[in-house]
């Protein structure tokens, strides 16, 4: 059994999945509880959060008939920051004569790109080889049994705030259960939404939540620039709420129920009725009008993720273009928005068909859920293998010892 834990800003979701007898993961129940406790995802109310967290579980627990105890937790937030890195070192190899690249050659190299300077108050979250030169050739994805001199990694390393990690974790434990694992996650939202080819063409990954949108860049297969931007889905709602002086919870409504970014994405041009508040007389307000409240906040966020495409050094441009997930993207004209902005084509991305996921979650606002779970076990089978010696897959070799490697550090 493996479970994924996605704390976000406006919902927990837990998510529990169990290996089949064909060996592939089925999800067997699926949890969900309004989310208080955090604002821009972080962890502000520990108390809320491990509320949230437990009933998310409970309900998931219910749905599935499993105890849960374990958990791959998702972080996020605007304290999440990715950079790449390289690192070379001299193949020494078991063998002197034919110089082959072994696991230690590997490890080692890895440990070179991973010398960075770090603030005291940052972590590694995550450690991801993107590519290996050996000697002159570059692209190599796996670079184990080949003959070479000179070793040569390419790595993406993924940070976070040590105190925002901590109140994670301890979120999860007080609530009685065992953070297995933290996992980016934007990493899970692409595990759920992206094809392989999408990111062997380079594709940006743009994760519109509550309190933040953040994005993911893939570059010829691995993820290349981690960014957060922080606004979301809750600041469209509170412009509607402040412009025409309603509650939050109205303008949720109304955003839900009518909300569009783009002139003529949701047909007519009717007007909305609000129920008047303390007796006074319901409101009347035209779509078109939302939608002018609405587009200018949207247009900021993506005009936020687009400066930061633009500073970006891609070896080639996003052939799979951009992928718009989370509740935020399901907002009618988000896509076509989105395509004028960017210059480039734009799919909503929902989960990927996964065995035992019923169609009420195979929505955008659940990809980073699925996603958790999915890479959760994809670790626990890499981990194992590797464990019993067996050949990597996924093109990142020695995974599960990079993340023991981690977990004894930081945890
Ligand atoms: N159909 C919809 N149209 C427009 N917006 C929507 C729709 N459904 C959900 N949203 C918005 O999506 C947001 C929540 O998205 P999501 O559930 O992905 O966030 P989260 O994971 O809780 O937050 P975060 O990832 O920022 O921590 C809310 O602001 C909500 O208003
Ligand atoms: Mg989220």
């Amino acid at each position: 059994m493996v479970v994924g834990l996605d704390i976000g800003t406006t919902k927990v979701c837990a998510v529990i999945g169990e290996k089949n007898d064909n060996g592939t993961l089925e999800i067997t129940g699926v949890g969900t509880s309004p989310s208080t406790g955090l604002r821009k995802g972080v962890v502000v109310n520990i108390e809320a959060t491990l509320q949230a967290a437990a009933s998310a579980i409970e309900a998931a627990e219910m749905m599935s008939g499993r105890e849960v105890y374990n958990v791959w937790t998702g972080i996020g937030g605007s304290h999440i920051d990715g950079i790449n890195s390289r690192g070379v070192v001299a193949v020494t190899g078991k063998n002197r004569e034919t110089r082959e690249i072994t696991d230690e050659d590997v490890l080692r190299v890895l440990e070179a790109a991973r010398a960075v300077v770090i603030p005291m108050d940052r972590q590694v979250l995550e450690l991801i080889p993107q590519s290996y030169i050996v000697d002159d050739q570059k692209g190599i994805r796996n670079p184990l049994n080949m003959i070479g001199v000179r070793l040569e990694a390419e790595i993406h390393i993924i940070t976070c705030s040590v105190t925002s990690a901590q109140n994670l974790v301890k979120c999860v434990n007080r609530a009685g259960f065992h953070a297995q694992g933290l996992v980016l996650q934007s990493l899970g939202a692409g595990r759920a939404v992206l094809t392989e080819e999408e990111k062997e063409l380079g594709v940006a990954l743009i994760d519109m939540g509550g309190g933040t949108t953040d994005v993911m860049v893939y570059s010829e297969g691995a993820p290349y620039s981690t960014t957060t931007i922080p606004a979301g889905g809750t600041q469209v709602t509170s412009d509607i709420s402040i412009i025409k002086n309603i509650s939050a919870d109205t303008a949720e409504k109304i955003k839900l129920e009518a909300g569009s970014c783009w002139e003529g994405a949701c047909g007519g041009d009717e007007d909305i009725l609000v129920p008047g508040v303390g007796g006074r007389p319901p409101l009347s307000i035209p779509r078109g009008q939302i939608e002018k409240i609405i587009r200018p906040r949207m247009e900021e966020i993506f005009c936020m993720v687009k400066g930061t495409l633009d500073k970006l050094v891609l070896s080639r441009p996003l052939g799979g273009g951009v992928v718009l997930t989370g509740g935020g993207s399901q907002l009618l004209g988000a896509a076509e928005l989105a395509s004028e902005i960017f210059s480039l084509p734009v799919r909503v991305g929902a989960p990927l068909p996964v065995g035992g996921l019923v169609e009420e979650y195979r929505s955008p606002a659940f990809a980073t859920a699925v996603g958790l779970v999915l890479e959760g076990y994809d670790r626990e089978l890499q981990g194992a293998a590797e464990r019993s010696g067996k050949v990597r897959e996924r093109g990142i070799p020695l995974f599960g010892r990079l993340a023991e490697w981690l977990k004894r550090e930081f945890f």
